[in-house]
């Protein structure tokens, strides 16, 4: 997507494409901070298959980018002491490739499918056999001489990755024992988390200065880590001893313009069509998403799970509603219509 703000703001996906630092990602459901009640369900799934010597149950991991999905896919691989083969829904262009991965699948190994939700529609028909009954259905020739082959595979867990769930067929959704859901990260998870970078880093950094880092973050470790080195960087430049405090973290984040809740060109882009443009809602998502010039998709599982998190939006039966919170950030004056929708909110 391109628009006339792109040199001045980060946007949400410039931020959550730097991926290459292996040696942050947590290893084990004990490294791994945060997403409590999602944590505490997988160890108790797999140490249930382990104890039965079974393979795990399939697993649907869905939520906005950078909230460590791979990498969850990677620990219910260790955990469970088995290998873990990587592809994608994009990357997958034939049947025959998706046959070839399921094939070479060791009894009870993971295949981590990452956004599953762009997979083949005739490609997803031959996982369908393959996750329910473990069997490959193949078909040679074509017309009157054609014959079917039915191939057993060894049991397999799939780790089924995306950010948009709402774009999973049903009978797919339904073939997912286990489906957990991703939420942004709380504050104090992300000051766990940018310690321990900064830990792993050697970087030394001061807690009002993590907590700084944290806030500005989107709820996102992805992005929590990428401004750490950023950060890092300016304190290297311009601090004597390259400690990170509170005064060279606040310099750094404003130079890089991002805004004191971490918000960028989208994310204000939406609240000031919501509250400018549509009196602070409620509004459909399609209309919003049209304002907007945005997919309506997008909006919903990458935008606004940060927005809904920090209380600046809500989703209602009729659409979506600004809150106070947003208002207050972006300095805007309620019309009466949105008073009394958030009137009606705040007594909730
Ligand atoms: N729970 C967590 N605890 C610590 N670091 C995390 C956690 N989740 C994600 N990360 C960090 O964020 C980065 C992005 O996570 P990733 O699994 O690639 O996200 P996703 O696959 O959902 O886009 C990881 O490399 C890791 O360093
Ligand atoms: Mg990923």
């Amino acid at each position: 997507m391109s628009n006339d703000h792109s040199n001045k703001f980060l946007t949400n996906k410039e931020l959550i494409e730097d991926d290459g630092d292996l040696t942050l990602r947590p290893k084990t459901f004990d490294e791994y901070i945060g997403q409590d009640k999602v944590k505490a369900n997988l160890k108790v799934y797999v140490e249930a298959a382990k104890a039965r010597g079974e393979a795990l149950d399939h697993v649907l991991l869905y939520g906005p980018p950078g909230l460590g999905k791979t990498t969850l896919a990677h620990i219910i691989a260790s955990e469970l002491g088995v290998e873990i083969k990587v592809t994608s829904g994009p990357g997958i262009e034939r049947a025959a490739n998706l046959a070839s991965l399921l094939t070479n699948l060791q009894d009870r190994d993971v295949l981590f499918l990452d956004e599953i939700h762009r997979l083949n529609h005739s490609i997803e028909e031959v996982l369908y056999p393959a996750m329910e009954d473990f069997v490959l259905d193949i078909s040679t020739g074509k017309g009157a001489g054609a014959t079917s082959l039915r191939l057993n595979l060894n049991k397999f867990t799939l780790i089924g990755a995306t950010t948009r769930a709402g774009m999973l067929t049903g009978p797919l959704r339904d073939r997912f024992g286990v489906i957990c859901r991703l939420e942004p990260y709380t504050q104090n998870d992300l000051v766990r988390i940018i310690s321990r970078s900064a830990r792993i880093l050697k970087i030394e950094i001061a807690t009002d200065a993590a907590k700084e880092l944290a806030s500005r973050s989107r709820g996102t470790p992805r992005i929590a880590n990428r401004l750490l080195k950023r950060v890092r960087d300016f304190a290297q430049v311009f601090n004597a001893g390259g400690t990170v405090d509170l005064a060279i973290t606040v310099k750094a984040l404003n130079d890089m313009e991002i805004d004191p809740l971490g918000l960028d060109y989208n994310d204000i882009k939406l609240l000031n069509a919501l509250i400018y443009k549509f009196g602070g809602g409620p509004t459909g998502l399609d209309t919003l998403a049209a304002a907007i010039n945005e997919d309506a998709g997008t909006i919903e599982d990458v935008i606004e799970p940060y927005l809904i998190q920090l209380g600046f939006i809500a989703r209602t039966p009729r659409g979506r509603v600004a809150l106070k919170a947003a208002y207050d950030h972006l300095g805007a004056k309620p019309s009466k219509k949105a008073i009394e929708q958030i009137g009606f909110f705040d007594e909730d």
